[in-house]
């Protein structure tokens, strides 16, 4: 298959009641970690990427091997830009191949968040790419965006419609009380906010921060709505701790090719838990 948009996928996830999981990846290994898992489990899936990940391994380089990743799996393979916020990148990354971004200028006052937003979508739609922006903003640490505790801020249900109306995005990523990295303490999701969400806009709802989320509030955002799960923080946890068992028992290990295998593995069950999680299992032939 080719690289697609997120648009139908999560259009049958909306009809049909599950999400579909996005992975954030960094290069080759976690990539393939995450197209086998899911290959394994015929789950349609989003690899996301955040800024600091194209710039650690290249804008191209990571587009090429999401190419071939396409075409190894048969399988709805989406790649998808997480977190950006210059438009430049994300127009470069659209001409190399990838059809779905986020644009988040959700630090911005409104009306700048609306008229960043309305500038990638007018852009995306030329190339059938669709498009996520966020409204609210999430505490906690992903990668180089760092939002503390006082600048937080939960999506109201109101101005989502208008946001939805004048942007003309295809998802919205919305702050209910979820943060970016583990929990300081028990996370209270606000599910009468997601409720009101809902009802307000008929467009698909993205969950961001589902690291450390008890898999009972996954579930009960996903019976309220969400359509898209986000997870990184606890990927690479499971990654490093694999490779780590492997040095504790090795310590003078010297082969990636060796030392990177249990942390592959590690990835992967908890790739797979989450697949199962989310509900997106045996859903590989939603677009046939
Ligand atoms: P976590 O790092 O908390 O899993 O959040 C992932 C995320 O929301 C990526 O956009």
């Amino acid at each position: 298959m080719f690289i697609l948009s997120n648009r139908n996928l999560l259009l049958d996830a909306q009809k049909n009641n599950y999400a579909v999981p996005a992975f954030n990846i960094h290069n080759l290994e976690t990539t393939k970690v995450v197209i086998e898992a899911a290959d394994e489990l015929r789950s349609p899936i989003i690899l996301a990427a955040t800024p600091a990940t194209i710039k650690f391994s290249g804008a191209n380089f990571l587009t090429n091997i999401m190419k071939t990743a396409a075409r190894e799996v048969d399988i709805p393979l989406v790649y998808h830009l997480d977190h950006h916020e210059n438009i430049d990148d994300i127009k470069k990354s659209i001409l190399l191949g990838c059809r779905s971004v986020m644009i988040d200028a959700s630090k911005l006052p409104y009306e700048e968040n609306v008229k960043k937003v309305k500038e990638v979508v007018k852009f995306a739609r030329r190339y059938d790419v669709s498009v996520e922006a966020e409204l609210g903003k999430l505490v906690g640490q992903e990668d180089d965006l760092i939002i503390e505790k006082g600048e937080s801020q939960l999506t109201d249900p109101n101005l989502a419609v208008d946001f939805v109306e004048r942007t003309g995005i295809d998802s919205l990523a919305v702050a209910i009380g979820t943060a970016h990295g583990l929990y300081k303490k028990e996370p209270k999701i606000d599910y009468s906010r997601l409720e009101k969400i809902r009802k307000n806009i008929d467009i698909p709802l993205v969950l961001h921060g589902a690291s450390d989320l008890p898999d009972r509030d996954v579930k009960k955002s996903i019976a309220r709505g969400i359509t898209k799960v986000n997870i990184a923080t606890e990927l690479k946890i499971a990654f490093s701790e694999g490779v780590k068992t492997y040095f504790a028992k090795k310590p003078d290990a010297n082969d990636p090719r060796r030392y990177l295998k249990p942390g592959k593995e590690k990835m992967k069950e908890l790739v797979k838990e989450k697949i199962i999680l989310c509900g997106s299992k045996n859903k590989a032939e939603v677009l046939k």
